[in-house]
């Protein structure tokens, strides 16, 4: 299960070398303390995808730093499936991260590492020969990441993520670096992916297509300290695109105004 709640949730950082300027916000800044996320209530149900949308250095990689344990907030709290979130919880998140592959193993050992509890050597190889098989790897199970273009090192991110097989998936900016037919191919293949498994899927993006084509749900944060601004649940039914969808196209200019973008390029 991958349910979560945020609750009020607020994040300041200590900033103590910031020279006060005098037609500031008081509000925005308390002592030497700078607000980052201020209020956010959020629920996220199991096995949704959210795709988070907001301008840069808004709060987003906070935000899922808090919600997988790896930072505390300032105030309010996130639960996952109820429980109040007091660290990192490797059973029940894993974040997706570029170059998060060990150097030192090949890429079958790395998908394998999500599968340890399998202890009969032939079921976990068949398994991670299917993972592999998912980001279609077939060929380059003995390669080592650096023998990898850095889209198939991302592929093979993704094959090491769905052997751990968590809760909840956490990729902030996954697609960033990618040439552009690495990047579709790499989104469609989250979109298959979590029509497979239905895990709970976070996604930060730049990208407001990706949002609009992998989101069950848009979520667009504002300027510091970060509020929740726009929450749409996007019924637009699989596979989307933007030709054959006039609703999805209007929606798409909508979220480039409110982004501050006059058209969509
Ligand atoms: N450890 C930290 N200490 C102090 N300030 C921080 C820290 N981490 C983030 N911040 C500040 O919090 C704000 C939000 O940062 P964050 O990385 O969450 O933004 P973001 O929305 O992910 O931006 P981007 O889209 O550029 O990745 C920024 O102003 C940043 O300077
Ligand atoms: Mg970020």
């Amino acid at each position: 299960m991958g349910r979560i709640t945020i609750e009020n949730l607020d994040k300041s950082y200590a900033n103590r070398r910031r020279i006060p300027r005098r037609e500031e916000d008081p509000l925005l800044r308390q002592g030497d303390y700078v607000a980052v996320l201020k209020g956010i209530d959020l629920t996220i149900a199991d096995g949704e995808m959210v795709c988070f949308l907001g301008p840069s250095g808004c709060g987003k990689s906070t935000l899922l730093r808090i919600i997988a344990g790896f930072e505390a907030p300032s105030g309010g709290r996130v639960r996952i499936n109820g429980k109040g979130v007091k660290g990192p919880s490797a059973d029940h998140i894993f974040v997706f991260q570029h170059s998060g592959l060990f150097p030192w193993m090949t890429v079958a050992e790395n998908v394998g590492l999500g599968l340890r509890h399998l202890k009969n050597q032939r079921d976990r190889s068949a398994q991670i020969n299917e993972f592999i098989e998912m980001v279609e790897l077939e060929g380059f199970e003995q390669h080592y990441p650096r023998q990898l273009s850095g889209g198939m090192q991302r592929r093979a991110e993704l094959a090491r993520a769905l052997a751990v097989n968590p809760d909840i998936l956490i990729m902030d900016e996954p697609f960033s670096g990618l040439d552009f037919l690495t990047h579709m191919k790499m989104r469609e293949e989250v979109v298959n992916m979590h029509a497979f498994i239905r895990k709970t899927i976070l996604v930060v993006t730049h990208n407001i297509d990706d949002a609009l084509i992998m989101g069950d749900r848009i979520v667009i944060l504002g300027d510091s300290p970060t509020r929740v601004i726009m929450n749409r649940q996007l019924a637009f039914p699989r596979p989307r695109n933007f030709e054959k969808s006039a609703d999805l196209s209007r929606l798409r200019s909508e979220l480039y105004l409110m982004l501050g973008v006059n058209y969509a390029v």
